[in-house]
């Protein structure tokens, strides 16, 4: 069984694939399999709604979605959203969400778009059925320094994120 971590940020000093990495260490060290997507490392088209389906890369991408036990997506704030990068991908992945489990890692700019992966979150509910985490993790700024994640409360919630996600995808993704 293998949780999925999506890392949605596409600027190489992103704070939320700090949050991801963080996830990702919970889940190695209690002896979870993890897969890791990275969108700086895989580049993904725009979803056109039409041709792109047919790519080999979108389709391996859907099956890594598909055989996740669970997935933990971790996205900057945009514009009162999770980016464009992160909706691409569930554009181009659609249907490979349904039934999944999944998991917020968000960073933000400020406290005040703290309901901004409502619509995402939705979409996610309602078009495929998903089972949201309620605890999702929000952070802003004030819980780094340079290229660290240093505020334990922070860490403490992506710890009981990750456990969670393991606990109820358990449950849920029983085959
Ligand atoms: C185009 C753009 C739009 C943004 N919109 C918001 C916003 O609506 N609310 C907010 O709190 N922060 C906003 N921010 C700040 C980012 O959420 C913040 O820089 C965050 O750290 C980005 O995540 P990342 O570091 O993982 O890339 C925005 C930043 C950019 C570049």
């Amino acid at each position: 069984m293998a949780r999925l971590i999506i890392s949605c940020s596409l600027d190489p000093h992103s704070r939320s694939r700090l949050m991801a990495r963080s996830a990702r260490m919970v889940l190695e060290d209690s002896g979870e399999s993890v897969d890791w997507l990275d969108l700086q490392e895989t580049a993904l088209p725009m979803c056109d709604g039409n041709s792109v389906y047919d790519q080999v890369g979108v389709q391996q991408i859907g099956k890594r979605v598909r055989d996740a036990d669970g997935i933990i997506l971790a996205a900057p704030v945009y514009n009162f959203d999770v980016n464009a990068a992160a909706k691409n991908l569930v554009e181009l992945t659609g249907k490979a969400w349904q039934d999944q489990v999944v998991g917020f890692l968000l960073a933000a700019g400020g406290q005040s778009s703290y309901m901004s992966v409502m619509s995402f979150a939705n979409s996610l509910m309602l078009d495929f059925r998903c089972l949201i985490l309620p605890k999702f993790v929000y952070a802003t700024g004030q819980a780094f320094e340079g290229d660290q994640l240093a505020d334990a409360m922070v860490s403490a919630r992506i710890t009981e994120l990750a456990e969670s996600l393991v606990r109820i995808a358990d449950v849920v993704r029983r085959k």
